[in-house]
Formats: C-alpha cells, sequence, structure tokens
C-alpha cells in the first residue's frame, strides 16, 4: 500500500438488503449504533444496493448522492471517518448510490445501502478488511446493515464490549446450504414519516412492552437458530411471524404510537393467514414500514405470487431467492 492515498481512488460495490426473522429494534449506545438485542435475518437477492466510493482532492466536506440527488451525509460521514481514520487520509469522498427498490419505505435500504458502502469505502481507500470488520464498519451507518454483509442466513449478535467490538453479524448458512423463497409485497411506494432510528428511539423511550421485548429476545434467538440447523420451515416461520407481531406491539404501544401498517398490509397478512389455511406453508413478516415478506418454500412462489397479487392495495409483488455477501463490482 502506497504510503498516501491518491485522490481520484475509486471502488464500486453491490449489497443486498435483508429481511429480519428475529428482529433488532433498540440500541445500547448510539453513537456506537450498537443493537440493544440480537437479530437473525436472511438475505434478498432481489433487493440491492450499488455504491461507487471515490476520494477526491478539493472536497470541504463528503458528498451523498442518491439517484442522482444529493442526500444529507452525516450517516455516511460516520462510516468514511472510520475509513479515513484506519487509511491515515483527510481526503473527503463523493459516494454515489443507487438502490433497485424504495428507499426509507420498510424494504431495509439503510441495510443494502451501508453494507455496500462499507465495502466500496474500503476497497476504494485500499484497505483489506476481514468480513467481521466490514459488519461492524456497516453496523456504524446501521445495525441492519451488519447482516447485510453476509449473504443467506445472517446473525448479528448484540455484544457488550465498551469499545462495540463485539457486535457484529456472522453467517449461519448460506442460501444455497437451505434455498427458500421471500415474497416481497410492496403496498406503499413513498418513504415512512419515523425513521427506524427515531422509532427504536422512542419505543425504548415509552413503551412499557420494551422491558419484555429485551427479555424475551434471547429466547427467540436460540428458537430461531434451532430452526434454522433443524431446516425445520414451518418452525422458522410460525416464529418469524410471532417476533414481527410482537415488534409492531411495541410499536402501537409507543407513544406517539408507531403505526406502520396500512390497510394493504393488514388485507396481505390475512391473505397469507389463508394460504396457509388452504395448506400452502407461507409466513409473513414486516419491519419498520408497511411492506410484507412472506417466506415460502420455492416451488410456492407461483402461488404465494398469485394470492398476494389479488390484494387490493398492493402495487407491487416481487419474488426473491436468498442473496450472495456483499462484494465488489470493480
Ligand atoms: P429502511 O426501511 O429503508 O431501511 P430506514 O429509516 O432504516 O429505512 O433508513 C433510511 C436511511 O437509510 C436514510 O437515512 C437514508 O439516507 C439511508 N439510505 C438509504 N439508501 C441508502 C444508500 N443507498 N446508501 C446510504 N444510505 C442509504
Ligand atoms: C424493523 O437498522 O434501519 O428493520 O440502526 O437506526 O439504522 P438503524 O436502524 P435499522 O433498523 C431495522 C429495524 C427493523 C428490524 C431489523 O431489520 O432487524
Ligand atoms: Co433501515
Amino acid at each position: 500500500m502506497s504510503q498516501t492515498l491518491e485522490a481520484g481512488a475509486t471502488a464500486r460495490a453491490r449489497a443486498h438488503s435483508n429481511i429480519a426473522l428475529v428482529k433488532y429494534w433498540g440500541k445500547n449506545d448510539v453513537v456506537l449504533n450498537t443493537p440493544a438485542v440480537g437479530s437473525i435475518s436472511v438475505t434478498l437477492d432481489a433487493l440491492f444496493t450499488d455504491t461507487r466510493v471515490t476520494f477526491r482532492s478539493g472536497l470541504a466536506a463528503d458528498e451523498f448522492w442518491l439517484s442522482g440527488c444529493r442526500q444529507e451525509a452525516t450517516k455516511v460521514a460516520r462510516v468514511l471517518d472510520l475509513v479515513r481514520q484506519a487509511r491515515g487520509t483527510h481526503l473527503f469522498a463523493v459516494v454515489e448510490s443507487a438502490n433497485n427498490f424504495p428507499t426509507g419505505a420498510g424494504l431495509a435500504s439503510s441495510a443494502s445501502g451501508f453494507a455496500a458502502l462499507a465495502v466500496a469505502a474500503s476497497g476504494a481507500a485500499g484497505l483489506t478488511l476481514t468480513d467481521r470488520q466490514l459488519s461492524i464498519l456497516a453496523r456504524h451507518g446501521s445495525g441492519s446493515a451488519a447482516r447485510s454483509i453476509f449473504g443467506g442466513y445472517a446473525q448479528m449478535h448484540a455484544g457488550s464490549a465498551a469499545d462495540g467490538s463485539d457486535s457484529y453479524a456472522v453467517q449461519l448458512l448460506t442460501g444455497a446450504d437451505w434455498p427458500l423463497a421471500v415474497v416481497v409485497v410492496i403496498t406503499e411506494l413513498g418513504a415512512k414519516t419515523i425513521t427506524s432510528t427515531v422509532g427504536m428511539g422512542a419505543s425504548a423511550a415509552s413503551s412499557p412492552f420494551y422491558p419484555a421485548w429485551l427479555a424475551t429476545a434471547p429466547g427467540d434467538l436460540a428458537d430461531m437458530r434451532a430452526a434454522i440447523a433443524a431446516r425445520d420451515f414451518v418452525r422458522l416461520g410460525e416464529l418469524s411471524e410471532y417476533n414481527c407481531l410482537k415488534l409492531h406491539a411495541l410499536m402501537l404501544t409507543t407513544r406517539p404510537a408507531l403505526i406502520y401498517w396500512n390497510a394493504a398490509t393488514v388485507a396481505a397478512m390475512h391473505a397469507v393467514r389463508d394460504l396457509r389455511a388452504s395448506g400452502v406453508p407461507a409466513y409473513f413478516t414486516i419491519d419498520a414500514g408497511p411492506q410484507l415478506k412472506v417466506l415460502c418454500l420455492p416451488g410456492d412462489v407461483p402461488l404465494v405470487q398469485e394470492a398476494l397479487s389479488n390484494v387490493a392495495g398492493v402495487h407491487e409483488v416481487r419474488p426473491s431467492a436468498l442473496g450472495p455477501s456483499a462484494y465488489r463490482l470493480d
């Protein structure tokens, strides 16, 4: 590696979004962005972010462009600061990114976005980081991004170290180890009014259910790990739906209430339960937004897609396989 980082140093990366089966909501430390609970997710092939990072001379600050529009860069700069520190440079960077799905809408754009940024920024700086270091770097932008460094099934450890060094994700299985399908049901294209960061702070501060959320997380994580190890789809699905509804109970009891659902969200939840009653093993999960992710077996995708397309208010139904780890494009 040369002594000084050359202006113009650039790299591009792709990272896929993920959906948590056992969810993260609440922080231990807002500066380190360490989660209060561990989480388990699957990475989605159909939803991804492409990001280019270019270090330049003559910039007064980092610039963040999303689909050609200049955005606020505070969180992006937090990740770039760590890269600059590790590389020993003062050069600012231009970040050019695009998501192939709606941003800030409950489809985990912060997960794919900051995982892609971690890989592209460290690559442009000429750093060779381990997956664990990349996961920690991505976590500083968004907690869910720590999981999107990995394909297939990932678990995020909450950790307890004062410096956040044991708060990172690991891969449990690849998608090839146990192929599942996720049908993404989009009921709203616009961004949520309360971001995940703000929403989870409000839940921790005001919901009487928050202590129960913290107390019951370790049991859900252990059960989900066992379901994945046993390749037990029914157990995985039932537990995912239960943990999702527990999260939304926490959101609904936050003051003021966080109601991320719309009418189509509820109709789609019923459609999934109807499918199940008719013998198709399908289970929903929902993040901080009005979109459903329907977990099902790959052979059942056409049935699930057809059923959810017929729900009033559904804009788009996008089937997905499990996706790969984050990677360099060039
Ligand atoms: P989502 O449900 O989409 O994850 P969040 O409220 O968690 O919504 O995150 C939205 C945040 O993620 C915003 O601050 C936005 O700037 C950031 N973000 C979205 N896409 C990207 C991207 N491609 N690169 C960096 N940051 C991104
Ligand atoms: C409901 O990772 O978006 O999607 O760390 O503040 O950026 P920040 O929050 P974020 O929260 C994700 C919340 C969730 C559940 C999950 O993905 O685990
Ligand atoms: Co997010």
